[in-house]
């Protein structure tokens, strides 16, 4: 139901004046990691929908007008709202405003906020609606009451909740129009009985401004360490992953095989590697655009893709993971599961939900392989290679063909991979530009993203691994 707080005129909390919830919301989102806007002024913010769910604790889709965008971006808040906070949200504050004269309310990020947790898992539990949310509800029996939530404390572009190491919520942060892709292809793999993905259990949408996902509910996975971890503690420690690489191509080989079971696709069109090669294409002349270090490199990157143009052996086109890298697969219990389906976060959803080379996931993982061997400020080439041949080997064994065995077409999706990656390093994470660029060059110069060809451009020595 939605709160008798919520005044009619102006949508969210009515003590707080909207005008001064704006400017501390402009202050605010673009300083958190999820904010997809980086680097432009904020022109307006508004509350878009808003709920309460309970009394100090709303429901917010904000929206957020930048300069250079004629299009506003909506973000999911969970606003707490009250006289006095805890000491230990103090890290979590958005700021102060004056509801009258004299009496001031703090407002904070209630993600963290304990009850806040528990009410929207609560109310997934019950389904049903409450203002502009809707909750498909979970099955009563797999959740148990209790659960203690806490946020999850990781590096990632949305925010989730685990409660009691049984489930996990993932709040979807940037809200896009219609289903969010990571339920959409969870839910679909699922229903198709492939194991190695968490199934969603239970998830919840909004119906205003627009129809979209909001969050959703999977099993979280205990003993589990992610793929990013264990590769770095093995090429800092130079020990083997090549066991794990291995069987880590043989679970994206599975993947795409389930994936394109549970979203079949029509005829490849004679012509797909020449319009993959053009989209390329387009992708390295917008960049280039935005970022001066890629522009001597255009004409080489150009002639990569036109070779696997001549090439011609990339495979049909598919439903894929569509952001894959080894912060998005978990090990537990001796096998590895893969999260996170929405796809790379800065492209729009119909984007993120075409079809795609399953070729192109794989490249995201080799260069996954290629930051790994890069952290820390040594580089190890041997143990990338290894785990690129590995990863293809395993690939080739579930996949229906190795990806080495169309060498021109797997060089191209690196470079547009390692494209993709220069652009979100320049805006997100500066100081790792030379990772992907460092590729640009190498690839440029005939040589995969690991090794082959020569370190010049290297800034980072090259060390046995
Ligand atoms: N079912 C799960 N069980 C355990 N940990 C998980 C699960 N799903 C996600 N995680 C952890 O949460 C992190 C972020 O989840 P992810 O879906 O990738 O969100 P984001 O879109 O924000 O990157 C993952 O890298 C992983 O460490
Ligand atoms: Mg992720």
């Amino acid at each position: 139901m939605t709160s008798p707080l919520l005044s009619d005129t102006a949508v969210g909390p009515a003590q707080v004046p909207a005008s001064s919830l704006a400017a501390l919301l402009a202050r605010w989102l673009p300083r958190q990691r999820w904010f997809t806007g980086q680097g432009r002024d904020v022109t307006g913010v508004s509350v878009a929908a808003a709920t309460a769910l309970t009394t100090d604790c709303y429901h917010l889709l904000v929206r957020v007008d930048q300069r250079g965008s004629s299009d506003g971006a909506h973000y999911q808040v969970l606003l707490g709202v009250a006289t006095h906070v805890p000491p230990r949200m103090s890290p979590h504050m958005i700021g102060e405003v004056e509801a009258r004269p004299g009496e001031r309310l703090m407002v904070y990020d209630a993600v963290h906020d304990h009850r806040a947790a528990i009410v929207l898992l609560e109310r997934l539990r019950r389904g049903g609606s409450a203002g502009h949310l809707r909750f498909e509800s979970l099955p009563r029996t797999s959740v148990p009451c209790g659960l203690t939530p806490r946020v999850l404390d990781v590096e990632q572009s949305n925010t989730s909740i685990v409660y009691g190491d049984e489930l996990i919520l993932k709040l979807f942060r940037h809200i896009q129009p219609g289903i969010n892709p990571d339920l959409e292809v969870t839910g679909a793999l699922a229903r198709h009985g492939f194991t190695q993905v968490p199934a969603p259990i239970g998830w919840f949408q909004t119906e205003a401004p627009f129809w979209s996902t909001l969050g959703m509910v999977q099993p979280f996975l205990t003993e589990s360490t992610d793929g990013w971890t264990l590769a770095l503690e093995s090429s800092h420690r130079r020990t083997g992953f090549t066991e794990e690489a291995r069987e880590l191509g043989r679970t994206t080989g599975e993947l795409h095989v389930a994936l394109a079971k549970a979203f079949p696709t029509g005829l490849r069109p004679a012509d797909q590697s020449a319009r993959l090669a053009d989209a390329m294409s387009h992708r390295l002349l917008r960049a280039a655009a935005s970022v001066p270090e890629l522009r001597p490199f255009v004409p080489d990157l150009q002639d990569v893709y036109a070779a696997a143009v001549t090439e011609g052996g990339d495979a049909p086109l598919q439903r894929t993971h569509g952001d894959l890298h080894l912060g998005q697969v978990m090990h537990a219990h001796g096998r590895w599961h893969i999260v996170d389906f929405e796809g790379e976060p800065a492209k729009p959803v119909p984007e993120r939900r075409a079809d795609r080379s399953p070729i192109a996931d794989v490249a995201g993982m080799l260069r996954s392989f290629d930051y790994a061997a890069r952290s820390g400020g040594e580089f190890h080439p041997r143990w990338a290679d290894r785990c690129r041949d590995a990863f293809c080997a395993g690939y080739g064994e579930s996949g229906g063909f190795d990806p080495r065995a169309v060498p021109a077409a797997l060089r191209a999706h690196e470079a547009d991979r390692a494209v993709y990656e220069v652009v979100y390093e320049s805006v997100y994470r500066p100081e790792l530009l030379t990772v992907p660029m460092n590729a640009v060059a190498r690839l440029c110069a005939g040589g995969t993203a690991g090794t082959g060809a020569p370190h010049m451009s290297d800034q980072l020595p090259a060390q046995e691994a």
